[in-house]
């Protein structure tokens, strides 16, 4: 049976497609269907208005965009739709992502964006998961299972950091 498509993630640019897919990465980890497009609110204003507004007909439930420079898709997106957006400011060419992240952050009253960090798409993917799980067991055991893993892998490291002490283990 073909999964239904519960994420959309839209991005400005086919640019930001390496950071974007580490979004849909995640989403497919956990067996939450997605699809991926671009529609830049700047250069594709109608193709951005159709998109968002059509979404929650769609059966879509979280929106993650992102954008980078003067990156208004995700605070567009916001606008248009009461679903969750997740917005994801990617590093463009200049000033190292600020500009992104201050244009996706700062969002006025009344239309949240949930901000990641600047090109934290994975973040973005796990928000996303989350905001699902609100309503699906499997899901939501999938999350503790991931937590746990996090803790044991630390505490591998931590094992391997008192066997080999600190200067060998940064030598490996
Ligand atoms: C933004 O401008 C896009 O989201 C991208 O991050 C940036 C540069 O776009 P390209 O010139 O690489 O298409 O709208």
């Amino acid at each position: 049976m073909k999964k239904s498509i519960q994420v959309g993630i839209i991005m400005g640019s086919d640019s930001d497609l390496g950071v974007m897919s580490e979004a849909a990465t995640l989403l497919e980890e956990f067996g939450v269907g997605c699809e991926v497009a671009v529609t830049s609110a700047h250069r594709s204003p109608n193709l951005a208005h159709k998109y968002v507004t059509n979404a929650r007909k769609r059966g879509l439930q979280v929106i993650i965009a992102g954008a980078g420079g003067a990156a208004h898709l995700a605070g567009v997106a916001a606008s248009l739709t009461t679903l969750p957006v997740i917005g994801i400011p990617v590093k463009a060419k200049s000033l190292d992502g600020l500009d992104s992240l201050l244009s996706t952050v700062g969002m006025p009253p009344g239309v949240p964006v949930a901000t990641v960090g600047i090109n934290a798409a994975k973040n973005a993917g796990l928000l996303a998961v989350q905001i699902l799980a609100l309503s699906d067991k499997d899901l939501e055991k999938k999350l503790v299972a991931y937590k746990t893993k996090m803790e044991s892998d630390i505490e591998a490291k931590n094992d391997k950091l008192s066997k080999l002490g600190f200067k060998k283990y940064l030598e490996k």
